[in-house]
């Protein structure tokens, strides 16, 4: 069989290098894909919002299975557009994509259903957000309904932060129309985990753990970025929470879209929140995470294309799914100036004495090659990536091929995994 990945991120290339190792799987194709992903398949030339360029590739090179890796092309539909070609694709329908394309829809389904979530409530109006605002005090958080890759939330200490933020998102249309209408949610506190499942529509099967680091600096300093690296599992969610975010999260949330008539199928990613009462929901994805991916696949030891495949086929139920008991790391290393401005096209060396290391594997995120050579090309550039027998050493072996790895103006957090030490596992 051969498939297709569409994206061009970490995310992207971790799939192909585990959908590689699947029993079915014969040749892959990246869209558009980056230098990693093109030493495991074949990069394809197509963009991820040029559905109909994708669709006729699919179709004439007689693809087996398509899967969707970005949010965008979930949320305007692109797996609807392929199904409707009658291309055998994974991924969730625009329907319910909007899961992640939506806050507010989100927020209302959870409240409907009573899934833990955060208080709320949503607004188009900026003097209206502001009497709320002055009713309910700081902190609170703003947030732009749609999608605003990663940066339309703004957790607000006090009551100026937050008025400047709902100026922003409404009147300043910052985000276009994805701040049109924005939410203002209760600050939830505790520690967060990411938390995903595969979904056939009604049965699920869960991933284990893992948490990301947002910030670009360590200790969770400076401003959000889209993940400076992830280990898995996250101590955070201990055997009953996991049972707990199951039940009272992940499988009332699938069987209340199916309810809607928008049916999930596909990977949902929760972004919990562990709070004092429980397990609570910050936000849903439609997708796989970017870091969480390359930490995650690695520990996978079942068919990821049979798993895929049993999602859109409805039976889910009649599969296992094992994972390894090692633990992984991955620590990103990004261009200089990231997540503001940075220069791309620096030559990336060390790669292959990194890729060496025992339980190491480098992904790729923005790079290029060029006449041989690997070039950066974007702000998040390598998720260097390493199982361990615990956490530490996952930690300690990812660290040791970063230090294998150069390129003018790298940067790395050193700080990836450290929250999960001070916990003792
Ligand atoms: P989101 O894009 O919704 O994941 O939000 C980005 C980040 O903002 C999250 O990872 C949290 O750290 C923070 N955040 C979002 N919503 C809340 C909330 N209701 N309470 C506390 N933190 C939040
Ligand atoms: N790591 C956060 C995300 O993929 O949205």
């Amino acid at each position: 069989m051969k498939v297709l990945i569409v994206g061009s991120g970490g995310r992207e290339h971790t799939i192909a290098w585990k959908i590689a190792q699947s029993k079915a799987v014969e040749k892959i194709f990246i869209a558009p894909g980056n230098a990693g992903s093109g030493l495991v398949g074949t990069n394809v030339d197509i963009k991820v919002n040029e559905f109909e360029k994708l669709a006729e590739f699919a179709a004439k090179e007689k693809i087996g299975l398509t899967i969707v890796g970005p949010e965008d092309p979930l949320v305007n539909g692109l797996v609807d557009f392929f199904e409707e070609k009658n291309l055998n694709v994974f991924g969730p329908s625009k329907k319910a994509a909007i899961m992640e394309g939506s806050k507010t829809f989100t927020r209302d389904l959870l409240k409907k259903y009573n899934i833990p979530s955060a208080e709320y409530a949503a607004f188009e109006n900026a003097e209206e957000a502001k009497a709320y605002l002055k009713e309910k005090g700081a902190p609170i958080v703003v947030k732009a309904d749609g999608l605003a890759a990663g940066k339309g939330v703004v957790v607000a200490e006090t009551i100026e932060e937050a008025e400047q933020a709902i100026n922003e998102m409404i009147l300043d249309k910052r985000f276009g129309g994805a701040g049109a209408k924005i939410l203002l949610e209760e600050k939830l506190l505790g520690e967060e985990a990411s938390y995903l499942i595969f979904s056939d529509g009604k049965n699920i099967l869960p991933m284990v753990s893992s948490q990301d680091h947002k910030r670009i600096f360590d200790q969770d300093r400076g401003p959000n970025t889209g993940g400076m690296g992830a280990y898995s599992p996250a101590p955070i969610v201990t055997k009953e929470m996991e049972q707990r975010v199951l039940k009272e999260i992940m499988q009332p949330t699938v069987d209340a879209m199916a309810k809607e008539g928008r049916t999930f199928k596909g990977i949902l990613y929760a972004g919990l929140m562990i709070t004092e009462n429980g397990p609570k929901i910050v936000e849903f994805n439609a997708r796989f995470g970017d870091p969480e991916t390359q930490v995650i696949l690695p520990r996978l030891k079942s068919d990821l294309a049979e798993i895929m495949q049993a999602c859109i086929d409805g039976n889910l139920n009649e599969k296992e799914i094992k994972w390894g008991e090692k633990a992984c790391c991955c620590v990103v290393m990004a261009s200089g100036g990231y997540p503001g401005k940075y220069e791309k096209g620096r030559e990336i060396t060390g790669l292959e004495e990194a890729n060496s290391l025992p339980e190491t594997v480098v992904f790729h995120a923005g790079t290029k090659e060029k006449e041989g050579k690997i070039l950066s090309n974007g702000g998040r550039v390598l998720g260097v990536t390493a199982l361990g027998n615990s956490i530490r050493e996952a930690i300690d072996n990812a660290y040791k091929a970063v230090e294998k790895i150069s390129f003018k103006g790298a940067f790395n957090r050193k700080d990836i995994g450290q929250k999960a030490l001070v916990k003792k596992v």
